[in-house]
C-alpha cells in the first residue's frame, strides 16, 4: 500500500480530552459564548435540530446510550454526540457516569473534520448553560452556593458559576455519600483556592440553607430539595431528573428553561408538574434565549426565587465542540488521521477481497 495519500483521501483531526485540556479548550467563557451564539442561531432558524435517539438498556437504572445530532447552517457544520449515561458506574466500578464522543463533519462535501472526546464538552455545556442562566438570573452579590449531588456535573457547575460570579466565596456540598463530598472538595479546592468549602456530611438541608445559588445534580429520582430550605432571592439550577418537591416549582417567581418545548416531554420535576396538571404552559416565564436577546427581562429584584431547568440541547453541544475544535487546532493540537487514503476501487484490491 502506498504511503502517499491521494486527493481522494478523507482526513480528520482526532482530539483526545487531554489534548483539549492542554490546548486551553477547557475555557468556560469560550463555552458560554459559543452556547449563547448557538441559542440565538436556533431562534433565528439557522440550526437543524432533529430528535435524539435513545436506547435504554435498564429501565430501573436508566442505563442508556443516546445519539444527538444537530447542524449549524451558517458554520456549515453537522455534528453528533454519542453519549452514554450509566448512573450505577460510580458505585459499581468507581468510574464516571457519562462518557461521550463527538463527530463534526462539514456540509460542503459532507466529510468528517473532527472526532473528539465529548465528555469534557458535554459536561462544560451543562455548566455553561447553568452559568449563562445564572449570569442573567442570579443576584449580582451572591456569596454562597449549595450543591445536592457531588458528581461530575456538580463539579463542572461550580466552575461555570464561578466564571460568571467570581464573588462566590462559600461552597457547601451534600451528597449521598460523605466520600463523594470529600472528593468534590479535593478536586476543586486547588482550582478555586479562594473558595471556602463545606462538606455537609449528607445533610442536604445544611447545603441549601442560606445559599444564594442552589444546584441539584443527582442521579436520584426523588424529591430531595425542599421548598422550606430555600432562601428568598435564590437562583436554582436544576440539572438531574426528579430532584425537588413540587412545592419548589410552585413557589418559584419565575421558571425558565433551556427550551420548554423540549423540557415538557421529559421527566424533570417541572415536566412531572406539567403532566400532573400542577403547572401550565403559561406558568413558564420563558426560555433562556428570550432573556439573552432582551425579549424578556431576567431578574427584576433581589427577592425573586428563580428556577432554571435545562435538559440539554444537542446543537449547543455541537456549537461548543466546534469552538473547542477550532481553538485546539489553532493552538497546533490534534492528530490528523486518515479515514481512507483513496477511494475503494482506486486501491490495489487484487487478492484482498473475499467473495
Ligand atoms: N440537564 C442536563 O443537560 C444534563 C446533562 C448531563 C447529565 N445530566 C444529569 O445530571 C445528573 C448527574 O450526572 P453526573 O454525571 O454528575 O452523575 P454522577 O454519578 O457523577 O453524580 C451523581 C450524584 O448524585 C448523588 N446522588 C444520587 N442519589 C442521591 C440521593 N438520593 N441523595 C443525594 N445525592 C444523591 C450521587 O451521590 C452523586 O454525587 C444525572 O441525573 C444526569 O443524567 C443532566
Amino acid at each position: 500500500m502506498s504511503n502517499k495519500m491521494s486527493d481522494k483521501a478523507i482526513k480528520f483531526t482526532y482530539l483526545s480530552q487531554e489534548e483539549l485540556v492542554e490546548a486551553g479548550a477547557f475555557n468556560m467563557k469560550m463555552a458560554i459564548k459559543a452556547l449563547q451564539q448557538g441559542l440565538l442561531k436556533f431562534k433565528e432558524n439557522r440550526i437543524i435540530f432533529p430528535d435524539k435517539i435513545v436506547q435504554i438498556f435498564n429501565e430501573e437504572t436508566q442505563e442508556r446510550i443516546n445519539c444527538l445530532p444537530a447542524t449549524l447552517l451558517d458554520e456549515k457544520i453537522c455534528g453528533v454526540k454519542w453519549v452514554s449515561c450509566f448512573p450505577p458506574n460510580p458505585v459499581r466500578f468507581g468510574t464516571q457516569n457519562l462518557s461521550a464522543i463527538i463527530i463534526l463533519s462539514n456540509i460542503i462535501n459532507g466529510y468528517p473534520i473532527c472526532v473528539m472526546d465529548g465528555t469534557l464538552c458535554s459536561n462544560m455545556r451543562v455548566a455553561a448553560m447553568g452559568a449563562a442562566a445564572a449570569d442573567k438570573l442570579a443576584r449580582k452579590d451572591v456569596e454562597s452556593i449549595g450543591f445536592i449531588g457531588a458528581g461530575e456535573q456538580a463539579k463542572m457547575h461550580l466552575i461555570g458559576m464561578k466564571s460568571v460570579r467570581p464573588c462566590l466565596k462559600i461552597c457547601k456540598v451534600a451528597s449521598k455519600y460523605h466520600a463523594e463530598e470529600d472528593n468534590f472538595i479535593s478536586s476543586l479546592q486547588k482550582i478555586l483556592p479562594d473558595m471556602k468549602f463545606v462538606a455537609c456530611d449528607t445533610v442536604m438541608e445544611k447545603a441549601i440553607y442560606d445559599s444564594d445559588i442552589i444546584v441539584t445534580a443527582t442521579s436520584a429520582q426523588a424529591p430531595l430539595l425542599k421548598a422550606d430550605w430555600i432562601k428568598n432571592g435564590a437562583f436554582y439550577s436544576h440539572i438531574g431528573g426528579w430532584e425537588d418537591e413540587y412545592k419548589v416549582v410552585q413557589m418559584a417567581d419565575k421558571i425558565i428553561c433551556d427550551d420548554w418545548n423540549t423540557v415538557k416531554h421529559r421527566t424533570q420535576t417541572v415536566s412531572r408538574c406539567y403532566k400532573d396538571g400542577i403547572i401550565k404552559d403559561e406558568d413558564i416565564y420563558g426560555n433562556i434565549v428570550d432573556i439573552l436577546d432582551g425579549t424578556k427581562p431576567g431578574r427584576e429584584n433581589d427577592n425573586e426565587f428563580i428556577y432554571f431547568d435545562a435538559v440539554g440541547l444537542a446543537y449547543v453541544d455541537v456549537s461548543i465542540a466546534y469552538a473547542m475544535y477550532k481553538h485546539a487546532v489553532n493552538q497546533g493540537f490534534g492528530k490528523e488521521l486518515a479515514l481512507q487514503e483513496d477511494m475503494i476501487f482506486d486501491k490495489d484490491l487484487e487478492g484482498k477481497i473475499v467473495l
